[in-house]
């Protein structure tokens, strides 16, 4: 396992729609490894295989105490959403910039996990919100475009010292 450099905003590779994997190789399997140890050691709770530079269609997901899962999604697709939600979001590949997003309260999502097996997860509140986050990076889209007005704030390393 390996933490893998983080693209970040101003890449261009972040603009560009993922791929669907078509096998699921000793090659997918290590990038799978490498993004949970790449987001962990970034406190994140989700990342998509195109933040560390690989245009696939890959996500996982973990929240931590929040649901205590961990989730690989491969080819993912989005059934079904209900609902909306006003949530404050981030993005490891925005590393100081939060804001408030709308999002689908619930979403159903299909997609393989890291076995080939077809699962369907439901996700509610915080996972609809990772869930939807992340599918969205997959065609190239970042939270930062779909912003409430007037919600960002950019916080500065060190801006506390003066
Ligand atoms: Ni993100």
């Amino acid at each position: 396992m390996a933490i893998r450099n983080i693209r970040l905003e101003g890449d261009e590779i972040l603009k560009k729609v993922s791929k669907p994997v078509d096998e699921i190789n000793e090659k997918i399997l290590t990038l799978i490894e490498d993004m949970f140890e790449t987001m962990y050691a970034q406190n994140g709770v989700g990342l998509a295989a195109v933040q560390v530079g690989v245009l696939k269609r890959v996500i996982v997901i973990d929240l931590g105490e929040e649901d205590g899962e961990r989730y690989v999604l491969i080819n993912p697709k989005i059934i079904k959403t209900k609902g909306s939600q006003e949530v404050e979001e981030g993005c490891l590949s925005f590393p100081n910039k939060f804001a408030k997003v709308i999002r689908p309260k619930e979403v159903v999502v299909e997609a393989l996990n890291e076995k080939g097996e077809k699962i369907t997860i439901k996700g509610k509140d915080m996972l609809a919100q990772a869930i939807m986050h992340e599918v969205d990076h997959l065609e190239g889209e970042v939270f930062i475009d779909k912003i409430i007005e007037g919600t960002l704030e950019v916080i500065t390393p060190n801006n506390n010292k003066d």
